[in-house]
Formats: C-alpha cells, sequence, structure tokens
C-alpha cells in the first residue's frame, strides 16, 4: 500500500515558490530518504506535507486520502508524526511531560498513553532516569532521543523525521539509526530527510535527491550509493565506499577504494 503519495506539488512562502512540481511515494513499511544540498527544499516539503505550509499545487494523499487542505494537527490525528529540524521539544518542561504532550491527540485512556510511555522510556533508558529533569538539560543527541519518543507516543504510522542526526556527537548519530532500523522492523514508515546522505541511504529502501526545489534523481538507496554524481555531490569523492566491484580491468578504481 502506498501510505504517502504527492504529485506535482508546488509550495513556498508568500510569493516565493520553494518546491516546483514535486512527486514522490513512500510505500508502508520502508524508509525513504530525501537527501540535497542546504537550501534545496527539504523541510518545507516535510513542512507542506505535515500541514504546516499550504501548497498553491499539487495533491498529497495519506493512506489514500487527500490531506491537502487540512490542518497540522488534523493530519496528526490521522497518524502522521513530524519530528521537525532542530527537535522543538518544550524545553521548560519535565521529560514526562514531554511525552505526555506527545500524546495529547490520542483520546485513549490515561493507562494506554502511560503503557507507551514505558515503552518510549524502554526504547532510550537514558529518558527513563531523567524523567522529571528540565528537558533544557538534556544533551543534543537526547533531546533528539526525546524528540523522536515524543512523536512515537502519538502513535504514528508514518513518522517525518527531519534531519535528526544533526549536530550530534558520533554515539548519538549511530543510536538514531540503530533507532531508525528499529521501527522499521516495528513496522513504521519513515521519510527521513538527512545530511549525512551515506548512512540515509544504507538504510533507505528508496531515496530521492532534490536541487533546488526539484526532485532530480530516485532510486533505491544502494543504487544511489553507487551513482557517480550522488558520491560526488553528497558523498565525497574519497569516503565513496562500492557496494558492487569495479569493473574488471579498471584498476585505478580498485586502487582508489
Ligand atoms: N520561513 C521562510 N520564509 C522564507 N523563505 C524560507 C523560509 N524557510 C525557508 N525558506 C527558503 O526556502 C528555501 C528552502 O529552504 P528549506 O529550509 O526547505 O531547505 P532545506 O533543504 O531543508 O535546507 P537545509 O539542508 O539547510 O535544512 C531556501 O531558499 C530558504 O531560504
Ligand atoms: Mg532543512
Amino acid at each position: 500500500m502506498t501510505m504517502l503519495s504527492v504529485e506535482g506539488l508546488r509550495a513556498g512562502y508568500g510569493k516565493i515558490e520553494v518546491l516546483h512540481d514535486v512527486s514522490l511515494a513512500v510505500e508502508q513499511g520502508q524508509i525513504v530518504t530525501l537527501i540535497g544540498a542546504n537550501g534545496a527544499g527539504k523541510t518545507t516539503l516535510l513542512k507542506t506535507v505535515s500541514g504546516l505550509i499550504r501548497p498553491s499545487a499539487g495533491t498529497i494523499a495519506f493512506e489514500g486520502n487527500s490531506i491537502v487542505r487540512r490542518p497540522a494537527h488534523k493530519i496528526m490525528r490521522l497518524g502522521m508524526s513530524h519530528v521537525p529540524e532542530g527537535r522543538a521539544i518544550l524545553k521548560r518542561m519535565t521529560v514526562l511531560d514531554n511525552l505526555r504532550m506527545g500524546a495529547y491527540a490520542r483520546r485513549d485512556r490515561d493507562r494506554e498513553i502511560e503503557v507507551d510511555i514505558g515503552a518510549a522510556f524502554a526504547r532510550f533508558p537514558v529518558l527513563a532516569e531523567r524523567r522529571a529533569q528540565m528537558a533544557a538539560t538534556l544533551s543534543g543527541g537526547e533531546q533528539q532521543m526525546l524528540a523522536i519518543a515524543r512523536a512515537l507516543v502519538a502513535r504514528p504510522r508514518l513518522l517525518l523525521l527531519d534531519e535528526p542526526s544533526l549536530g550530534l556527537a558520533p554515539k548519538f548519530v549511530t543510536r538514531i539509526f540503530e533507532t531508525l532500523r528499529e521501527l522499521k522492523r516495528e513496522g513504521k514508515t519513515i521519510l527521513l530527510v538527512e545530511q549525512n546522505a551515506r548512512k540515509a541511504l544504507q538504510i533507505a529502501d528508496k531515496a530521492y535527491v532534490m536541487e533546488r526545489g526539484r526532485i532530480v534523481l530516485s532510486g533505491s538507496g544502494e543504487s544511489l550509493l553507487n551513482d557517480d554524481t550522488v558520491q560526488r555531490t553528497y558523498l565525497g569523492r574519497h569516503a565513496a565506499t562500492k557496494t558492487t566491484a569495479p569493473p574488471a580491468g579498471d584498476a585505478s578504481a580498485a586502487i582508489s577504494r
């Protein structure tokens, strides 16, 4: 089933159009990643999908239903959670209260919400240890875990994640990518925007490359990891890791890798 289908999307800020005719699809159970340079329009796309920006043209369907003119809080109730760039946790509230806020859109009984908060603490034990602390006192990586945990407490079927590894120390980056793999195993569907193109492509079922508000390339994560342009532009010349053997007789390629 197609979880998210975006077609011919145009959106921007005031009179400035940032997204020009963007189309993409996210199938249920997939991790789909969107990579692109600073200012390409990745954040704008996630905000438009989650209802924070109203598009000027195009369609957005979530589980087959149009969500184009719905406000963000209604889209969230339908089962989509957006973890924005910069996390946007409530810094002057405790860890536990942040998690409770994540459940505010749900109508079920408190006991079920407490079960999900318990699951969040089991996933991120450091948050359990710090449950009574103000969120502002958490490290950057812990705040990112809190932002993801808060989104999960809303029980989304589709998670939109904007740069979850940005600015984090390597051990937190590793933990975030592990979490994404776990979530996929648990059946969540994820649309991931990442600067860490290599790691994102490694876990992605499908990937899109955005340049100046347009999708210029798409394919499996593996095929984009092996794409020359992607390697040159987004993976760094020397950091390339081919997952397939270089062509026979191409000695220079074999040596340089
Ligand atoms: N609130 C805003 N008002 C006006 N223009 C904006 C606003 N937010 C973003 N833009 C512009 O829209 C374009 C796309 O920005 P966007 O934040 O979507 O890029 P991005 O791909 O997420 O970049 P980054 O990798 O730096 O996060 C940029 O030219 C940016 O200056
Ligand atoms: Mg961005």
